[in-house]
């Protein structure tokens, strides 16, 4: 199922191979983060589906509003990925669960769900390898949210962060 909608993410962004890629990458971080730290079958899924569709509405955003920030994204992006979603499982607890974390995918206060924490995670690791802001900000970010042992040990490995 995860290579269906990432399919449809890639589908979605078209020739935007920027928004693709960083899709993949946080992809990639999130279910690393999600394998380290011994997820159970159903988390790993809505951690790698979270991942895959996280971004997917900064298209839909541009086009309609000319601007795609974090708060317009959560709002927009669960209606789409609902979409794609429902036409590739009718597993409601999932998608609800999977579009709930996108509705918060740039919120870091209050985060219970761990897939949730990973994805905050990834993405906060490939936004500092693609230039979104400078190291300080990074190696605070890693202390003050980080909560997995994984995603801190890919802080340390990529970018020296400790
Ligand atoms: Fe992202």
């Amino acid at each position: 199922m995860t290579s269906k909608i990432i399919y449809e993410m890639i589908r979605l962004n078209g020739s935007d191979t920027r928004r693709i890629n960083h899709a993949l990458k946080v992809h990639g971080l999130a279910v690393c983060i999600a394998g380290h730290e011994s997820f159970g079958e159903t988390d790993m899924l809505v951690t790698s589906l979270s991942a895959a569709l996280h971004d997917i509405a900064i298209r839909h955003c541009e086009a309609v509003y000319g601007c795609c920030g974090g708060k317009l994204q959560e709002k927009e992006g669960p209606a789409i990925a609902r979409a794609i979603l429902e036409k590739h499982t009718d597993d409601k607890a999932l998608i609800d669960r999977v579009c709930g974390i996108i509705a918060r995918h740039h919120t870091y206060k209050g985060i219970e769900d761990i897939c949730h924490q990973a994805l905050i995670e990834a993405d906060l690791l490939v936004n500092f390898d693609e230039g979104e802001f400078e190291k300080p900000a990074l190696t605070a970010a890693v202390r003050k949210l980080f909560k997995t042992t994984a995603g801190k040990k890919l802080a340390k490995t990529m970018f020296g962060i400790t």
